[in-house]
């Protein structure tokens, strides 16, 4: 549930008509509703009232933006960092390091040592060859880092494959079955404090039967490593709970589904969980703003030209994902178009033939579901500036990220010097 509903006929974010908002700041925008982040946050936490004192790390790759993160801080999330810049933003944003997961194929020695210095609660390690780099790091500064490893437990999640991320031949984590020489090894480096064991096997799940028979593998090698002598006290079921996109496919489980899934497969395993949602709290909780820049005539269907484009909103044009596009002054009119941006690529296309409510040059319209890989995967293809991300709360608003101004993309580059003498 979200707080964007039709009052008096137009859309609003909360209290805040969508029009208000795009008359001050113009198009395109990001646009997120506080209440509908906060519900999300409870909804989640209600899932898991059954679990001994759960962890949860918000993914911050989901919505770093620093309201979002000082929102969810204040709710009392932790955080899933995957860089130096993630960690720094979680904690500018308030969230406490004892709270913070690092995970991650490809850190850094040096990101390493600012999670280190920061005091972070675990680094979730994907490899033997991460595992000697962080024990050094962790070493040199005289002490010992807290780890868990990330298991591959060798399951298709069964959702879009650039998101799937179990299976035996993706990049992340170690092989289930090297798990045990890999603890081993681990206990016996000198800068690392085995804490426990971490699984993430995809996002925009919808079906629970491979979580579950990740987490049910998950617990057998806690036995196992522990049988081994390891002292295992937490474990990591990572994110990746759906959420609806499409009105037309059957909707994802919900959190508590989810929940009572967890309960029962973890029973007795004796650990803290931790989990890291990211889209299941901020999906539905943003809209992309953008106006109608002309309605051109095409051979089946009319395209309706957005000025948003690829560049701002990658989810279609990466993975065909579904955004249901709205009127934000719905006629009651319906129509069937195809709904592009102005980027000069093929698949710089939101929808195909999509069945919508009618709009004209000119109208503005929004993108559901845009609060997660939104605004965060956004780029300056073709010149374009990042848009401006707005927070509304309650009939309160305000921009909470600038527009990036042209003038800032053409004053970040530079001549080499033995140009910069000679006229153009
Ligand atoms: N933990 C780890 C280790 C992850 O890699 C991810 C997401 C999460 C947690 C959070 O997953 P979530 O709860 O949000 O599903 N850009 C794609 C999604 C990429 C997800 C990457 N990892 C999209 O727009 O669908």
């Amino acid at each position: 549930m979200d707080h964007f509903d039709l009052k008096d006929g137009v859309l609003h974010a909360e209290d805040v008509p969508l029009a208000a908002i795009a008359d001050a700041v113009g198009t395109p925008a990001y646009v997120y509703s506080t209440a509908t982040i906060e519900r999300h946050v409870r909804v989640f936490r209600d899932a898991l009232a059954a679990l001994a004192d759960p962890w949860i790390a918000f993914a911050v790759k989901a919505n770093p933006n620093a309201a979002v993160l000082a929102t969810l801080a204040r709710a009392g999330l932790g955080a899933d960092v995957v860089s130096g810049g993630e960690l720094r933003r979680a904690l500018a944003a308030g969230v406490p390091a004892a709270k913070i997961v690092f995970s991650g194929v490809g850190k850094t020695a040096e990101e390493m040592a600012l999670a280190l210095d920061a005091g972070i609660g675990q680094f979730n390690v994907e490899s033997l060859e991460e595992l000697r780099t962080l024990s050094a790091v962790a070493a040199a500064r005289g002490g010992k880092a807290p780890i868990a490893f990330r298991i591959n437990p060798n399951v298709d999640a069964g959702t879009h494959s650039k998101i799937s991320t179990g299976r035996a031949d993706d990049k992340f984590g170690i092989a289930y079955d090297r798990a045990s020489a890999a603890y081993a090894e681990a206990a016996a480096l000198p800068g690392l404090a085995i804490r426990g064991v971490a699984v993430h096997i995809g996002s925009q799940l919808t079906d629970l039967a491979p979580s579950r028979a990740a987490f049910e593998r998950i617990g057998r090698l806690i036995q196992r490593l522990r049988a081994e002598g390891h002292a295992i006290a937490t474990a990591d079921l990572g994110g990746g709970l759906g959420v609806p996109y499409n009105p037309a496919v059957p909707v994802p489980p919900d959190p508590a589904s989810y929940g009572a899934m967890v309960a029962e497969v973890t029973a007795g395993w004796d650990v803290r969980l931790i989990f890291e949602p990211g889209r299941v709290i901020v999906g539905n909780a943003g809209v992309l703003i953008a106006r109608v820049v002309r309605v051109k005539e095409g051979v089946e269907y009319p395209f309706v030209v957005v000025d948003a484009g690829m560049n701002d909103l990658m989810r279609p044009s990466l993975y065909d994902a579904w955004h249901t596009v709205r009127a934000a002054a719905p006629s009651g009119a319906r129509f069937t178009a195809n709904i592009v941006g102005p980027i000069c690529e093929t698949g710089d296309t939101f929808a195909r033939g999509r069945e919508m409510e009618r709009v004209a040059e000119g109208d503005l319209v929004a993108f559901m579901t845009a609060g997660a890989y939104g605004a965060t995967m956004a780029g300056t293809y073709n010149s374009r500036g990042l848009v401006p991300e707005i927070m509304v709360s309650g009939n309160n608003w305000a921009v909470v990220r600038d527009r990036q101004p042209i003038e800032a993309l053409l004053a970040a580059d530079r001549l080499p010097p033995w140009m910069e003498d000679e006229p153009a």
